[in-house]
């Protein structure tokens, strides 16, 4: 099946969905790469994957409805049949939901519904938490709302700084994200 990965940011996850296609342990084809972002290092990997991109930028848009009219050409010009999320720093709105019922998923660096929205590895930090996680999940229409499809824990020992915290969810992220892509989607 062709997926699209959307992402605004570094891209280590679509990195980790590439190589385990590589490996021959996702069986899918990244037809299409979206960015919001110009100038995200997603970009320059997706350059060396060869990966196909719709890069924009909202501003040049009247609204959320046109710009996702763009993608959606875009995702149905490469035959795209799952979206996948990865670091995309926006809602998802209803030309795309209605157009990919069932069809969207993000991974999120928290165990959900605790900490949603913005840097949740910090949020968990502050809070003290002991057990923090990664969670997939259905995208609808509200922030890492969406129906829980596998989660992951990581704990939080004593003396862990904030960075060995996102050290260690990216660990997870990276083996979790494309094995459960493979599962839902063959
Ligand atoms: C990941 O931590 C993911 O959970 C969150 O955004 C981050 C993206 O990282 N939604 P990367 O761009 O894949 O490195």
């Amino acid at each position: 099946p062709k997926i699209a990965v959307f992402a605004s940011g570094t891209g280590s996850n679509y990195n980790a969905i590439m190589h385990a296609i590589e490996c021959k342990e996702l069986h899918a084809e990244v037809a299409l790469l979206v960015s919001d972002q110009p100038t995200a290092k997603v970009l320059e990997k997706a350059e060396k994957y060869e990966t196909e991109t719709f890069v924009f930028q909202p501003k040049d848009y009247p609204n959320k409805a046109s710009f996702e009219s763009a993608i959606l050409q875009a995702l149905q010009h490469a035959q795209v049949e799952w979206l996948v999320l990865a670091g995309y720093m926006r809602l998802v709105g209803k030309t795309l939901l209605e157009h990919y019922e069932g069809k969207i998923i993000n991974i999120h660096p928290s165990l959900l519904p605790a900490f949603p929205g913005l840097d949740a590895i910090g949020q968990a930090f502050q809070a003290g938490v002991k057990v923090s996680g990664v969670t997939i999940h259905f995208v609808d229409e509200g922030m890492d709302t969406g129906s829980i499809i596998a989660q992951h824990p990581v704990l939080i020992e004593e003396g862990m700084s904030r960075d060995d915290l996102q050290t260690a969810i990216q660990k997870v992220e990276h083996s979790l994200y494309p094995k459960t892509i493979q599962q839902l989607i063959n």
